[in-house]
């Protein structure tokens, strides 16, 4: 491990892939003035149905890369790595790598909300398979709302139709539709359904489309850029340390026109990337 510098950095933004995209964007509206180093493991995504060592090696490689890129703040902008990794490397790694330096995720801010969502007090799950078998939804949501009912659906043909660009294609009907006809057959009585994976708002149209009437849809990034503008405001010593020129850099660990070309899908602008190697 780097010595790592103590001066003032951009907030840094992980994710497996382009996923995270959806909550950097979000944020960056909130809170345009940062800057930001946005990386995705995208050569070794998905996360999703990978193991829980893995997916904690990995997140705590990325971590640390973006930790000698010098940021204070990182920001987990993947349920996957927030459900298998954040807290062992909060606990654990932190101590050791750098105790001033903070590691977020995206499953607290989300779950803050729902109690306050929900009437039925009956909620659904919608997933990677790993952010699923973790269980973190259910015993994060049961920690401030213990009379939530919570039903989980994990998907794994949604984050490759997005990844592959099939979002609006006919394919992506069949899964988006049999996916929610399961969770609701698990729970008719579910009123609220969290969208817990950073890829599925590519998804909401067709979503929103097929979901029952008077059923809620409720997509993270806006949850999560208003808590990190509460915790930026809450933590003037880590604001301190955080740049504000309003610039934003891409890092990612595939081919660099592979991630401007599937970037610009999720963003709506072209970015420009730098490969960087995790290990
Ligand atoms: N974006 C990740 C999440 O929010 C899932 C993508 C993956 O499977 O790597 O869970």
């Amino acid at each position: 491990m780097k010595k790592l510098s103590q001066a003032p950095a951009p907030i840094g933004i992980f994710d497996s892939g382009y996923g995270g995209l959806t909550i950097f964007d979000k944020i960056r509206e909130l809170l345009p003035q940062y800057d930001y180093i946005y990386l995705g493991d995208n050569a070794r995504n998905p996360y999703g149905t990978r193991s829980f060592d893995i997916v904690y090696e990995f997140t705590l490689q990325a971590v640390n890369k973006l930790f000698e890129l010098g940021c204070h703040l990182v920001i987990l902008a993947c349920n996957t790595a927030s459900a298998k990794a954040l807290r062992t490397i909060q606990m654990n790694d932190l101590p050791l790598l750098d105790p001033n330096r903070r590691v977020l995720g995206v499953i607290r801010p989300t779950v803050e909300q729902i109690g306050y969502l929900t009437k039925t007090r009956h909620v659904g799950i919608m997933a990677t398979s790993g952010t699923i078998k973790s269980d973190s939804y259910p015993m994060e949501i049961h920690k401030l709302f213990p009379d939530i009912q919570v039903s989980g659906e994990a998907c794994p043909m949604w984050v490759p139709l997005v990844e592959n660009n099939e979002a609006d294609g006919l394919g992506a009907d069949y899964f988006v539709r049999k996916n929610l006809d399961n969770l609701m057959a698990k729970d008719p009585m579910i009123d609220s359904i969290i969208l817990g994976c950073t890829h599925y708002p590519l998804l909401l149209n067709k979503i929103k489309r097929f979901v029952p009437d008077g059923v809620t849809i409720v997509s993270q990034g806006e949850y999560v850029a208003s808590s990190l503008k509460d915790y930026l405001y809450r933590h003037p010593e880590m604001d301190e340390k955080c740049t504000k020129n309003g610039k934003a850099q891409f890092y990612t660990t595939e081919a660099e026109d592979k991630f401007s070309e599937s970037a610009s899908i999720f963003l709506n602008y072209p970015v420009t990337v730098q490969r960087i190697d995790l290990t």
